[in-house]
């Protein structure tokens, strides 16, 4: 039978005067005034410790909104033992039900609670209105609804069967429990990565960023009022240590959905393969990690286009998406047009906090961030082989503010050419285009990464010869468009090398790694 019609969720413009800006703007303020205290939710029930953090917006540090609860290895094995209580009847609901309370989730969040998630998140993480509802309202309810649809194609997918014998798959969830940590940047991912395992009947212990735990505390409350059994996913605020080394340890660990930084994932792999013998089955290990992702001009390139792509590639969100253009290639006759372009684009654009709608950039997540950024930027500017073309200024007195940043290197590989560095700078490398393939070699060999790149050219010869050449640069890979964006649906998402597994979060793909089939034949 039929599913209720999916599609991808409109995203709303919040423009001047309109209802939907209103209305965010009386939650911002409201939830400004603060007096926060989030416990951890294990067994569906409040945790609170004498342990309390606290939570202050990144573009308003002096506002200390409250506090959340932090747990300790205790509160990592309650989480577990309550992952393992829930998951009998949890996997034995029939799938329908599963299904409905995510479809429940995805339209209290596309309504009620739209302004909410908003809001948690422009506070919380310094997003803008935009971003913001492009991440935590549509993507987030993409996530939700398109897991649905995808569900429900695995579930068709059943062999064939001859007469008197009928063979059938039992898409069996994971044998024990999963482990969800997951990153500060989108609250969107955020939430999947718990629910993409659980809709497939497997139980959940869920670890968010410091960073985010309000808007991951939202997520959960959404999902109880939704109708989440509990137990079923459980948010745990503990030291990275302390929960893998818990997690790890235990028998019934049975998968890892992770997104985060390259190395955290590699010594999380490692301390999987040095435990192998413990578990009942081979964990499935899951990861979107790090990225140096590329702009490529080609010489026939629109030179507004690739500038428009720079300044929202890289600067959008501060530049904290793993998918952010943070290196450019650009052919020596269309430099003088780009850097024009940019320079007038980041002329028009302010930095500030996220209340002034018209901020297009807002602070970075954090001080320990914003140190980092400002030095690589102090770098750039003592160093012979970089100029800074655009930007380079910075101010922590009230909030973790990096102004967009364009660093001009004479070197291909000056560092910032191939190190992440997760904020609002992008290096841009000047090439003469006789050695346009010489360059694409060094594009391709000065990073580990491949999560995303685009390439940008009028000359469809060019086109099919750079898509070829770079085919394992990037699982995502854009023509004449920036690096950044990819919606539910339309760009199943995900990069190989160092860039992760490659699962394509929202897709088939990524919700077959959350079962164990089993094929049943019976003959008559
Ligand atoms: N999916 C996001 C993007 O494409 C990154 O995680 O920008």
């Amino acid at each position: 039978y039929k599913l209720p019609e999916i599609k991808n969720e409109p995203v709303l413009s919040y423009a001047p005067g309109s209802i939907e800006r209103e209305t965010l703007k009386k939650t911002l303020s409201e939830l400004n005034k603060g007096g926060l205290d989030i416990p951890m939710i294990i067994d569906g029930k409040e945790i609170r410790t004498n342990n309390t953090k606290e939570i202050r917006p990144p573009h308003n540090h002096q506002n200390l909104l409250g506090y959340y609860h932090q747990g300790d290895k205790s509160h990592v094995q309650m989480a577990i033992d309550a992952a393992l209580k829930a998951k009998p009847s949890w996997e034995a609901m029939n799938w329908e039900s599963r299904a409905a309370i995510f479809l429940k989730a995805a339209d209290l969040i596309a309504g009620p609670y739209r302004s909410q998630f908003n809001a948690v998140t422009m506070i919380g993480q310094s997003k803008n209105a935009y971003q913001s509802e492009i991440d935590a309202v549509c993507e987030l309810i993409d996530f939700y609804r398109y897991n649905v649809k995808n569900m429900h194609e695995i579930y068709n997918m059943q062999p064939n069967s001859s007469p008197g014998i009928w063979n059938r798959m039992v898409w069996r969830p994971l044998e024990g429990f999963i482990f969800a940590l997951t990153p500060f940047n989108f609250t969107s991912i955020a939430g999947n990565l718990g629910a993409a395992p659980a809709l497939m009947g497997n139980t959940v212990v869920w670890k968010p960023s410091k960073t985010a735990v309000y808007s991951a505390h939202l997520i959960m409350k959404v999902l109880k009022e939704a109708g989440l059994p509990d137990g079923v996913i459980n948010l745990i605020y503990v030291g990275g240590k302390e929960a893998t080394d818990v997690i790890f340890d235990h028998r019934e660990f049975a998968g890892l959905h992770f997104t985060g930084s390259t190395e955290v994932f590699n010594s999380m792999w490692k301390s999987i393969a040095s435990n192998i013998t413990k578990y009942k089955s081979y964990p499935r290990i899951v990861g979107e990690t790090g990225g140096k992702d590329y702009i490529f001009a080609e010489k026939t390139a629109n030179a507004k286009q690739v500038a428009t792509a720079i300044t929202r590639g890289a600067f959008e969100y501060q530049g904290q998406k793993c998918s952010a253009a943070s290196r450019a290639y650009i052919p020596i006759n269309l430099w003088d047009d780009v850097k024009k372009f940019v320079a007038d684009d980041l002329s028009k654009i302010k930095t500030g906090v996220v209340e002034d709608f018209s901020n297009f950039v807002n602070a970075v997540i954090d001080e320990e961030s914003f140190d980092k950024l400002a030095k690589v930027i102090e770098d750039a500017k003592s160093s012979p082989d970089t100029e800074i073309v655009c930007g380079g200024n910075y101010d922590k007195s009230t909030g973790y503010f990096i102004y967009p940043t364009v660093i001009q290197a004479k070197r291909p590989d000056y560092i910032t050419m191939k190190e992440e560095l997760f904020g609002p700078i992008i290096t841009v490398y000047v090439y003469d285009p006789e050695e346009i393939d010489a360059v694409l070699d060094l594009l391709d060999k000065s990073t580990d990464y491949a999560l995303t790149g685009a390439i940008f050219s009028s000359d469809r010869a060019q086109i099919e010869k750079l898509t070829a050449k770079l085919t394992h640069t990037a699982g995502n890979f854009y023509i004449n468009d920036k690096p950044t964006g990819a919606v539910v649906d339309q760009q199943p998402f995900g990069g190989s090398r160092g860039s992760g597994t490659n699962d394509k979060a929202g897709s088939v793909l990524n919700l077959l790694r959350w079962v164990s089939p089993q094929c049943i034949k019976e003959t008559f």
